[in-house]
């Protein structure tokens, strides 16, 4: 496309975006749909610091409404630098070209007009996170219309868009500390609905500062740092935080990066997601944070994955690519990382893998070496899971001041040429993820490994990919190598690249055919890939959103589905609103049971595997749960809920399908807060779980209780002896 033809099309979506009323609803505004914003399983997502990105648009540096906030000389990297909505929409076209298909942009709701001072520097919420309002975009970043018109135009070039969401707090506050001069305040559409520093509706949590983050009840009930903490089951925050959601969603976000997701409740994140995927399908997924491969809430975070509706950001296999590409550990460290997420996580497709973000150094500073990087990244972008470049990444963006950690990995966008290897790279393997099967829905098998390579394997069906890396600065000859690629010979899809040569691949059995030896030179990449004719049987390979209930869109995708055939929910026929050989769409019927259901296919082919999702009984609410005085026997005993419904575990003694651990700041009284179904009565029954899994029910008659119709509730019994 010629530089004028790409100024062209900016200006037909700016203008567009400017036209639009402010009073007509978004959907009144000309947009193309994405396809299947439901699952990012085989897309490139990019992470974009807005303001660091690219100021488009001059007039919005330095608002009136929040003076001293902006540093023109880009020296204070606390404050706005210019970057904006404007700034992300001129540069689509370079997006596209590097194979982006999802932009994570960092917040853009209005944060704080007054500057929070730390030592004397003045601090702006550049970053997004220190939310002032939930439903105002900031006014650095640019107007409602400059908004609208940065997710049309990504959407006419086949582009989602992805919001960050920080629901767990507002902006620093103190009530000692007057240099925090928001002091938290929150307001919904330019209404002040209140302060941390003077809280009396009870928005907010006063229990102090975190010091302990591998204390669970620490983590959700404490402040994140000096972050005001909201308190989600206060019905006035409760509603603001998912109606504001909503209300973007219904300007056209395509999905969800949740903020801080260790730091609430799983049973009020439950509910929220519940919440924005009955009114649009859309990928939802957390931040939890996990400081090492052994973090103590290593499990919290696989179960609110499993179950919440939201996936992660996989900081475990993170850990493991820094490790790895970036500082010495052998390539079995790789090799067993993918092992233990596959084994832990329900939806390991849906994990989002990344190598570096905004808030730990950048691949670069912790390893200043190009080939290191270009390794490392062919290995996210054919690994499961959904790869989320950090932007920059392809300019080889960098620095290292004081160990390059934040803000120092915040710098401005160097430039947006398109020649570098990295970007050649990101843009080769995109196309290919974009279209091959096995990389979006594969499994995956280790085929040569030594402390150097790692050979590894994709496959969904016939269709296969298979990649072999080479870290170390030596070459080295790869000999009894087997693969499921059919027989024949199999060129590089880097195109040589990264030095990767063709192979010839022989006859064998059993899905081990041999590869003639070759060497692998050091540092380089190679990328073999077969993709089959379309199958006669169907086979799926993805369905999205894996939290679902009756009434709501589900989109499956796989192989072989032909022209028509039968979708069902839980042995359930859905109706289907379009039918391809790789995609339908469909509407979870109503009827369809709660719990776990598979989502299976059958054409004239024959009847697919089938795909498990979590069908909720009914539109979700968040109810808190207390009991008293049960008192444990042993240490490692923990309490839980277990209930008549799906919600509750149904009844289950299993600690990763009963509700819980509960949490018990004053012992021995213990709560937790429980996503169930509005307007509908339940049983339940308080249990105590030991450290080796055996399960011991209070005694007595169930408790009954029925779920307030919306809003939130809390309900208090006595353990029963
Ligand atoms: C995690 C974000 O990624 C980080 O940048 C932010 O400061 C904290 N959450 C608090 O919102
Ligand atoms: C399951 C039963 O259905 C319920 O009524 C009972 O309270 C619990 N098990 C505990 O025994």
């Amino acid at each position: 496309m010629s530089a004028f033809a790409r100024r062209h099309l900016g200006v037909l979506a700016v203008t567009c975006g400017l036209l639009a009323t402010p009073a007509l609803l978004p959907t009144a505004h000309a947009d193309a749909p994405v396809t299947n914003r439901a699952s990012l399983k085989q897309d490139l997502c990019y992470q974009v610091v807005t303001d660091r990105f690219a100021d488009g648009n001059t007039s919005n540096d330095d608002p009136a409404k929040s003076p001293g906030m902006y540093d023109a000389t880009k020296t204070n990297w606390k404050l706005y630098w210019g970057g904006d909505f404007a700034g992300i929409q001129q540069h689509l076209q370079y997006l596209k070209d590097l194979g982006v298909t999802a932009i994570w942009m960092s917040p853009h709701v209005d944060n704080i007009d007054k500057p929070a001072v730390y030592n004397g520097v003045p601090n702006a919420g550049y970053h997004g996170y220190w939310t002032r309002d939930f439903k105002r975009p900031e006014e650095h970043f640019g107007t409602l219309a400059e908004f609208d018109s940065l997710i049309s135009a990504a959407h006419s070039m086949g582009i989602k868009v992805i919001m960050d969401w920080a629901p767990n707090h507002t902006s620093p506050a103190d009530p000692a500390n007057p240099s925090f001069a928001e002091g938290g305040a929150l307001y919904d559409d330019g209404v002040l609905k209140g302060t941390a520093v003077n809280d009396t509706s009870g928005y907010f949590h006063h229990n102090g500062g975190i010091s302990n983050y591998d204390d669970r009840y620490e983590v959700q009930y404490k402040n994140l740092a000096d972050l005001a903490d909201l308190d989600q089951q206060n019905g006035t925050v409760n509603s603001l935080l998912k109606t504001d959601a909503n209300y973007w969603m219904s300007r056209g976000v395509d999905g969800i990066r949740m903020d801080a997701v260790k730091h609430m409740s799983s049973g009020w994140q439950r509910s929220f997601a519940d919440n924005v995927l009955a009114s649009k399908d859309a990928f939802l997924y957390g931040e939890w944070y996990l400081g090492s491969k052994t973090d103590p809430l290593y499990a919290d975070n696989v179960r609110f994955a499993n179950d919440s509706g939201i996936s992660v950001l996989d900081f475990y296999l993170n850990i493991a690519m820094r490790e790895t590409f970036g500082s010495g550990a052998p390539m079995s460290n790789l090799d067993a990382a993918i092992a233990r997420t596959g084994t832990d996580y329900t939806y390991k497709e849906n994990l989002v893998t990344f190598l570096d973000n905004h808030d730990m150094s950048r691949f670069l500073t912790l390893k200043n070496d190009t080939t290191a990087l270009h390794d490392a990244l062919a290995f996210m972008l054919t690994v499961r899971g959904t790869p989320c470049l950090y932007y920059g990444t392809e300019q080889y963006l960098h620095n290292d001041t004081s160990g390059g950690g934040d803000p120092w990995n915040r710098p401005q966008m160097p430039g947006f040429g398109e020649t570098t290897t990295a970007f050649k790279e990101i843009q080769k393997l995109s196309a290919l993820r974009q279209n091959q099967p096995a990389l979006a829905w594969g499994t995956h098998q280790q085929r040569w490994i030594n402390n150097d390579v790692y050979v590894y394997e994709r496959r969904f069906n016939n269709d296969t990919v298979l990649v072999a890396i080479n870290k170390s600065g030596a070459a080295y000859p790869i000999a009894g190598l087997n693969t499921a690629l059919p027989a024949g010979s199999y060129t590089d899809q880097l195109g040589g690249l990264l030095g990767g040569q063709s192979i010839t691949v022989g006859s064998g059995t059993g899905g081990n055919n041999p590869v003639t030896s070759f060497t692998l030179g050091g540092g380089q990449v190679a990328v073999w890939s077969y993709k089959g004719p379309e199958p006669s049987s169907p086979t799926i390979g993805s369905a999205a959103p894996t939290l679902t209930r009756a009434g709501n869109t589900i989109t499956v995708e796989g192989r072989g589905f032909g022209t028509s055939g039968t979708l069902k929910v839980g042995g359930v026929t859905a109706s289907v609103s379009s039918w391809g050989a790789n995609r339908v769409t469909a509407t979870v019927p109503s009827g369809t049971p709660a719990g776990i259901q598979q989502v299976t296919v059958t054409t004239s082919g024959g009847t697919s595997n089938g795909y498990a999702l979590k069908v909720l009984s009914g539109a979700q609410v968040p109810v808190t749960f207390t009991v008293t005085n049960a008192t444990p026997t042993n240490p490692g005993d923990n309490i839980y809920i277990s209930g008549s419904i799906p919600e509750l575990g149904s009844w289950s003694t299993d600690r990763n399908t009963a509700v819980g651990p509960l949490l018990t700041p004053n012992y021995p009284n213990w709560f937790g807060v429980a996503s169930v179904p509005a307007c509908t009565t339940f049983q339940y029954k308080f249990l105590k779980i030991a450290a080796d899994g055996t399960a011991t029910w209070e005694n007595g008659a169930n408790h009954t209780d029925t779920a307030p119709c919306s809003g939130t509730s809390a309900t208090t019994v006595a353990w029963q002896y």
